[in-house]
């Protein structure tokens, strides 16, 4: 479509969730062949990129040989897609469900439902997607035993802090708001591994695929949460502002108990404080953005607000 026929169009062909709703069965990674996981899987390369663990940096590391360095990696590996799958399935789920619901105000023509439904069958999708690529991981690398509690992540553990002590349509404000964080930085955390070219090809293709959706989900969280902000109080439209700096902040704050556990791995034995006392030395990781500064466009909020989440080190 030129420019010339946008411009042309009735308004609803300009609707970006009616674009994206029509272009759904072609583009998105539930929709292909399914990827052949063994045939992208090289067991003489890494797993995960060094540089993206931070016990590595940890005194007493260098010690460590090759095999347990990759054993760390491997198990990073797995805690990295543990962590994804949590996300959607604690986070973005329950939200895109709650979305559906009557009581809560959002566009819900059919093109909106639609988009909601879609973007469910993605997700769950990616879910399936990680447990497949980790199956793999486990078995050539033998670390069956290697598993994360959902509630490990800060992320998870954020959302619980936020809602404690809410019922109905205030809890709902801030499992909305925590969703919208996540969809507005989860392309960045797929973005580290989709673009790394050193490590075991399968995990790059497979989160490269999962990132390629999420530039769709962007757009419909950023339109369907639009149309709940404006449609809140004063009151209402505070917490939720709250309830995303509180996201942000959760979905940058360090996972330190499954750094350790990831780290045993490799019988490196570490604790929580220590990791934690290393990461308040560096430099805060350099960041994206952009997508935040737009859905702020959006809402009418200030872009102070993305200045007021606090930084948390060691990922
Ligand atoms: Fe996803
Ligand atoms: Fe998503």
């Amino acid at each position: 479509m030129t420019d010339t026929a946008d411009r042309d169009e009735p308004e609803y062909e300009r609707d970006l969730l009616l674009q994206l709703t029509r272009r759904w069965g072609r583009k998105v990674a539930v929709k292909k062949d399914e990827l052949d996981l063994d045939g992208h899987f090289d067991e003489r390369l890494p797993d995960f990129p060094e540089h993206l663990v931070p016990v590595l940096s940890l005194p007493g590391a260098d010690r460590l040989d090759r095999d347990a360095r990759d054993r760390i990696l491997s198990a990073a590996w797995i805690a990295y897609n543990a962590k994804t799958a949590a996300i959607e399935d604690e986070i973005i789920l329950p939200a895109c469900r709650l979305m559906l619901q009557e009581r809560i105000p959002v566009r819900r023509d059919d093109i909106a439902v639609a988009a909601l439904h879609q973007t469910i069958i993605d997700e769950h999708y990616h879910i399936l997607m990680c447990h497949n690529a980790v199956g793999v991981t486990r078995r050539r690398r033998d670390l069956g035993d290697v598993r994360f509690a959902p509630d490990i992540w800060s992320v998870v553990r954020g959302r619980s802090a936020a809602r404690a002590g809410l019922s109905g349509f205030d809890r709902d404000i801030v499992d909305i708001a925590f969703s919208l964080a996540a969809e507005t930085t989860i392309s960045g955390f797929l973005s580290t591994l989709s673009t790394a070219r050193t490590i075991q090809p399968m995990n790059r293709i497979t989160t490269d695929l999962h990132r390629r959706d999420e530039s769709g989900h962007a757009v419909v969280f950023r339109e369907l949460c639009g149309s709940l902000y404006r449609s809140l109080d004063p009151a209402q439209q505070e917490m939720f502002r709250d309830a995303l700096v509180s996201g942000l902040a959760a979905f940058r704050a360090a996972d330190l108990d499954s750094w350790v556990a990831v780290a045993a791995q490799g019988g490196f034995e570490i604790g929580a404080d220590q990791l934690r006392d290393w990461a308040a030395t560096r430099p805060a990781p350099a960041r994206d953005t952009g997508p935040l500064q737009l859905l702020l466009g959006d809402l009418g909020i200030s872009p102070d607000l993305v200045e007021t989440v606090p930084v948390h080190r060691a990922g």
